[in-house]
């Protein structure tokens, strides 16, 4: 998608839709009003009649307007009784996401939107550019590789940002390519997520990584094989793999655009391309779903790719512990004892406790990258969705300043979570009469045991935890990744990149 940004008298801007924000007051003010003049009182006639509904982000699309250079016009409602009234981004990203519903209905080619006009709440022009963009992006999603019918692809191309002071125009533009770039990084995660997983394996995403090197030469891409991970005694990861035709892979991504020196910010993501359990099968209803248990994964190469593409001046490591969870006559058995990278034995009670597993020995590994901070992004416990719901990702960490500035960021970018802890009492529960650790701690609080058994192992830096089991994908009838928690993570990132 094309950005521009443009102060023109909206009378006059050709496009296939202008976009004009309105309230429920009658009085029309900035572009509206513009247009209205302009239009010997089009819009006002209109409103008059009450052809638009009162609704916050409710649209109304009018056709052939007098002395208008836009095909079309589209009001859309603030849904504010007066002008001067404030919206809060949450209802600012209704607006976006009607204004991407609009759009794509109408299959429009070209657009010119006026809603910076809007005042929102601690929200620049520019960041609301950024949630604009995100959501046309989001709109125009499809995912059909499986289908041998293609649908229709939203075309979309030119969007023209109106802008009522020039000051603004450079942040505005800049703004509205970020919120592509971090669109583009959430369909990156969102089709990784919905592949099948007989296509979608340890060794496809390997080969996805030295994909993006190619588009994006600013990634440096290494990926270490069983044999590597052998070497490196990643006895965990490699536990989990052992009953899978189907070899691990442990696949690094570098990107460097910060000073040579500045520690990275290293993100490691949970790709288990299948989860049946293993010997502690799951039961069959909705076991499909576990083809998503790589979603941690898919949103690490997601912020990659945004990053890369984006040319953030910060250093960050992408890192994927990718395995598939089988049942075999190798594989590992509950009761079995693995020895991981850190030096720690481990008996795995349960082998449906995999996504640790694989972490705890990437956890061990990226030390090598002396990290500023570690965030891992896990589809780890179903306990998590009994906690929080499928609205907000589990979060626990070892450091309370990065513990805050990621609820920030969630917050900011409504891709929220919430600290859960990780106190001395949790850690208890996991205790084995056998081996160091086990990789269970019981029934109850299982998503924060699950983050205490990582903390074992992320004990040399600054580390973070995200569970994103409730809200990496939708279930029923919108089924499919939902490329989660990407915003939360780039705006830490860009928050970070000052
Ligand atoms: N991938 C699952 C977690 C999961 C379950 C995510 C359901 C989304 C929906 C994970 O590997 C797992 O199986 N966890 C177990 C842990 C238990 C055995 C301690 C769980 O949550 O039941
Ligand atoms: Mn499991
Ligand atoms: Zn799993």
């Amino acid at each position: 998608m094309d950005i521009s940004v443009s102060n023109a008298d909206p009378a006059k801007i050709k496009t296939g839709c202008l976009v004009l924000p309105v309230s429920n007051q009658r009085k029309l003010t900035g572009s509206a009003a513009a247009i209205d003049n302009a239009s010997d009182g089009f819009l006002s006639d209109v409103l008059k009649q009450g052809d638009l509904s009162a609704k916050p982000a409710a649209t109304l699309t009018l056709h052939n307007l007098p002395n208008i250079s836009a095909k079309r016009v589209v009001l859309i409602n603030t849904g504010k009784s007066k002008n001067t009234d404030a919206l809060s981004a949450a209802e600012f990203e209704k607006i976006a996401a009607a204004h991407a519903g609009v759009l794509a209905e109408l299959n429009s080619k070209d657009a010119s939107s006026c809603v910076l006009e809007i005042d929102v709440d601690n929200r620049t022009p520019a960041r609301m550019a950024q949630s604009l963009t995100q959501a046309l992006v989001a709109r125009s999603y499809r995912f059909d590789m499986h289908k041998s019918k293609k649908s229709e692809p939203i075309t979309l191309t030119k969007l023209s940002l109106h802008c009522s002071d020039k000051k603004h125009n450079k942040s505005v533009a800049k703004g509205g390519e970020f919120g592509v770039g971090i669109g583009n990084g959430m369909q990156t995660a969102r089709d990784l997520g919905n592949m099948a997983a007989n296509v979608c394996t340890p060794t496809y995403l390997a080969d996805h990584a030295k994909q993006l090197k190619k588009s994006l030469p600013s990634l440096k891409v290494t990926v270490l094989n069983e044999a590597q991970m052998a070497k490196l005694n990643m006895g965990s990861l490699l536990s989990v793999s052992a009953g899978s035709e189907q070899e691990a892979r442990l696949i690094c991504m570098e990107y460097k655009g910060g000073k040579a020196n500045a520690k990275p910010v290293v993100l490691v993501g949970k790709g288990v391309t299948f989860d049946t359990g293993g010997i502690s099968i799951k039961p069959s209803a909705g076991m499909d779903e576990m083809k998503f248990d790589m979603c941690g994964a898919a949103s690490v190469f997601g912020v990659m790719r945004a990053v890369a593409e984006l040319k953030l001046p910060i250093n960050v490591v992408g890192v994927v512990a990718a395995a598939e969870n089988m049942p075999g006559s190798k594989a590992t058995k509950p009761g079995d004892i693995v020895t991981s990278m850190s030096g720690q034995t481990i008996e795995v009670l349960n082998t449906d406790a995999e996504g640790r597993l694989v972490l705890c020995d990437a956890l061990t590994y990226i030390a090598k990258y002396k990290p500023d901070v570690v965030i891992d992004i896990a589809t780890l416990t179903g306990a998590v969705i009994i906690a929080l719901g499928h609205h907000t990702t589990g979060l626990m960490s070892n450091d309370d300043t990065l513990a805050g500035d990621l609820y920030d960021a969630g917050i900011e970018s409504s891709d929220k979570c919430w600290r859960l802890p990780i106190w001395d009492e949790y850690q208890q529960q996991l205790s084995s009469n056998f081996a160091d650790i086990p990789n269970i701690g019981g029934r109850p609080a299982g998503s924060i045991t699950a983050g205490c058994f990582l903390s074992r192992f992320a004990t040399d830096y600054k580390w973070a935890h995200l569970d994103i089991a409730g809200v990496a994908w939708k279930q029923g009838a919108a089924k499919g990744a939902t490329g989660r928690p990407v915003p939360l993570l780039m705006e830490y990132l860009i928050s970070r990149a000052g």
